[in-house]
């Protein structure tokens, strides 16, 4: 298989990738044959897995304006995958030239990608690291020589933590980044899930397929989805169906009422 110049030599093209099957579904080019084989076959049990991931993405334009909004003007994008339409860096400087923006991945393709795109951005980095370990992403150059933590800074995970398993410890993970934010700063967090009662066999079906061909998936409800913002207080409307969190006429194409699972909220540290 030919590999193009945004993949780098050492991965493997076979093995379907999170970050380059989340592209796919968005409608991204930075994807082989064997992410676009898994994402079908998933939307073949499930066709509003497409929705749901949408749903992420708008989530994010969204919690970023409304973070802009509330007068931030630093992003630490973690698990910030592979750049497309409407990426953090692109909305927050179109409202104020002088935000900075970090984004954390782990996937090469998501990394270099991001680097090839910003180079030449002095108010972006990115950092290939696991987000898993907190002090080592707060340690990092690329954090620290652009983020001024005496000042707000927002914390985003965006369809993130549903890889990130209850063995993982996902509430460790965040009070690593919390204790280090100063009072002001944000938490906005999406996530697959759905309430106990909600669960259909596409769901199964589709979930089965994703896990087998990509990686697990932990998905919680609304409960223990509000249990992510220990430390923070939710702001208005709490924690939605993403669809319905400060819901904007742009995003309001018809597939946003889709009854695909997954939640939204952000939170502020007093
Ligand atoms: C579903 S994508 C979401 C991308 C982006 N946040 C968005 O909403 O458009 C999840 C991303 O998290 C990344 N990821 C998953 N686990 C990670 C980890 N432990 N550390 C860093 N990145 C991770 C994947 O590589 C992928 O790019």
């Amino acid at each position: 298989m030919e590999r193009p110049n945004w993949a780098p030599g050492d991965i493997d093209l076979e093995r379907p990738s999170v970050a380059r099957v989340y592209d796919y579904l968005l409608g991204g080019a930075h994807n082989f044959a064997a992410d676009r084989e898994v994402a079908q076959k998933t939307l073949e049990m499930m066709p509003e897995v497409r929705t749901g991931a949408l749903q992420h993405r708008a989530f994010l334009r969204r919690a970023v304006r409304y973070l802009l909004g509330r007068g931030v003007r630093q992003f630490l994008d973690l698990g910030s995958g592979i750049p497309t339409v409407g990426n953090v860096h692109e909305i927050a400087q179109a409202v104020d030239p002088a935000t900075r923006v970090v984004y954390v991945d782990l996937d090469p393709v998501a990394v270099a990608h991001s680097r090839s795109l910003l180079d030449g951005n002095p108010r972006v980095s990115v950092l290939q690291a696991d987000v898993r370990d907190p002090a080592a992403v707060l340690a990092s150059p690329e954090v620290n020589d652009l983020l001024d933590f005496d000042r707000p800074i927002a914390v985003l995970m965006i369809a993130l933590l549903h890889f990130v398993p209850d063995d993982d410890d996902p509430l460790g993970i965040l009070a690593g980044y919390r204790d280090r934010l100063a009072p002001g700063s944000f938490l906005a967090l999406s996530h697959a899930g759905f309430e106990a009662d909600e669960e259909t066999p596409e769901i199964r079906a589709a979930r089965r397929v994703y896990e087998r061909g990509v990686t697990r998936t932990t998905l919680r409800n609304s409960a223990e989805f509000t249990k992510l913002f220990h430390g923070f207080d939710l702001v208005e409307p709490g924690v939605a169906r993403l669809p319905t969190w400060h819901p904007e006429a742009q995003d309001d194409d018809g597939a946003a009422h889709s009854r695909f699972p997954g939640f939204g909220a952000v939170g502020r540290k007093a």
